[in-house]
């Protein structure tokens, strides 16, 4: 496969073809474009239209890349070729870089790398790599370019100048960008929907990387499983309903325990997550996971939960547990199914009564999650190589609040009692669509 790559630097042309192998690379110098864009991706894309232009029913790519340190509030980033002026000069980018860190404790950085694609069919897409490390005190080694010799990747002691090609090309942000690169061309077309920008590395940024790794963006979906659980339970009273509020706050807290969990077990991995990006440190997450847990607990003691809540809510969270570690869909459908339970088990009238029609309904709605929930995480698999199909899964996933929408109204036509839990159903709704328009940094991981 014939790819054009929009570089004259040799550095990147060979770690390209050899991260690449099966491809053949031909460079085509984007002469006289300006990279004037604030940010990797923009750059990327003038590039590649600039060459693109010139080999149209063509594969083209042109990556633009840097390095982003904390403490300079994500500097030298754009710059990263000409930090310290033009032309570019990287002894002096160097020095000028250990200079600006001179006693400065914080030293984490990561280098990004964004690809930009251009299919035969002049469809456009973007992709991202990140590799988190910190700066060194003094240079070392002499393999690689740029900034590899005052780069030490997370999990190393050694700087990038100081491991092979291979070692580099297989934990590297090129290395990560273009294994997705790889997946894309191997599809044969770009699809719909490039990656969106991650956050750049700064201090500030920390709140966000929170605000990431507990998917805030998601969270206004549990509470309706919740509620569609409490609301089959209405044909008694929903008057009789105690501790509603409590089981689905408790939902939430056991979904932030599951999320950050995931995150800990996938924590070498790349993705653009909050805890390999080194955003989040590893003894923090945990701190958090173990918070969470614990802020469960609590809300179903104050809430005074039914009994029968208890064991739900320990099989959720072995549901949970045994997802994040061996990835079986099977048992994330199992997690949002028990999470319609926990809304039953809240319902104290219902199990005081003992009415066996009640397992029908209930056993009905549990299962459309479990289906539903199973089959959108089996489609994901391999998602972050495909940003269309991330879209994709991101609206199924998405898709959840109006399927407890829709069961909510049919209960509501079915006792009018409902109503209240259809309100509330509807608030969550609208929660997710302004999370989704305030803070798409925020979704878009
Ligand atoms: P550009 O992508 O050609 O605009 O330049 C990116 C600059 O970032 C390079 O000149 C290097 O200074 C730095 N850089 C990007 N990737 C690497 C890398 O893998 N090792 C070291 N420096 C890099």
């Amino acid at each position: 496969m014939k790819l054009f790559v929009a570089t004259h630097n040799q550095h990147k042309i060979r770690e390209i073809s050899q991260i690449l192998p099966g491809f053949e690379i031909v460079p085509d110098d984007p002469e006289g474009v300006e990279e004037n864009a604030p940010d990797f991706a923009g750059n990327a894309l003038i590039k590649v239209r600039a060459i693109a232009e010139k080999h149209k029913g063509e594969w083209c790519m042109a990556d633009d890349s840097g390095l982003e340190v904390k403490a300079l509030g994500g500097a030298p980033g754009v710059h990263s070729a000409r930090y310290a002026g033009e032309p570019c000069n990287t002894p002096a980018n160097n020095a000028l870089l250990l200079k600006n860190l001179e006693g400065v404790k914080d030293r984490a950085a990561r280098f990004t790398c964004c690809c930009a694609l251009v299919d035969p069919s002049g469809e456009e897409l973007v992709v991202h790599g990140h590799c988190p490390g910190h700066i060194a005190e003094k240079a070392a080694g002499v393999e690689g370019f740029g900034y590899d010799p005052l780069f030490i990747p997370n999990g190393f002691d050694k700087s990038f100048a100081e491991l092979s090609a291979e070692e580099k090309n297989a934990i590297s942000h090129r290395g990560r960008a273009l294994e997705k690169v790889k997946a894309i061309v191997g599809n044969g077309e770009c699809g719909t929907g490039s990656e969106s920008s991650t956050p750049p590395l700064t201090h500030s940024s920390t709140f966000l990387a929170w605000l990431r790794l507990f998917r805030v963006v998601n969270l206004p979906t549990v509470p309706g499983d919740v509620l569609v659980g409490a609301a089959l339970m209405s044909f008694f009273s929903w008057r009789a309903m105690s501790g509603l509020a409590a089981a689905a706050c408790a939902s939430v807290f056991l979904y932030m325990f599951g999320l950050a969990d995931n995150d800990i077990v996938g924590a070498k991995g790349d993705s653009g997550r909050p805890i390999p990006d080194g955003e989040i440190t590893l003894g923090a997450a945990r701190l958090a996971r173990g918070l969470c847990l614990f802020a469960a607990l609590v809300v179903a003691l104050i809430g005074s939960l039914p009994r029968f809540w208890w064991p739900v809510a320990l099989a959720l969270v072995l549901s949970i547990v045994v997802y994040n570690r061996t990835k079986w869909s099977v048992f994330m459908g199992l997690c949002r199914a028990l999470n319609v339970v926990c809304g039953v088990a809240c319902v104290k009238i219902a199990f005081t009564q003992g009415d066996e029609r009640l397992v029908y309904p209930v056993a009905v709605v549990a299962g459309l999650w479990f289906l539903y929930i199973w089959a959108v995480t089996k489609y994901s698999e391999g998602e972050e190589k495909n940003p269309g199909k991330k879209r994709l899964v991101g609206m199924f996933v998405g898709g959840i609040v109006y399927l407890q929408l829709l069961v909510l109204i049919v209960i509501t036509m079915w006792d009018a009692g409902a109503m209240p839990l259809l309100v509330a159903g509807a608030v969550l709704l609208v929660l997710l669509r302004l999370f989704k328009r305030a803070l798409p940094k925020v979704s878009a991981s």
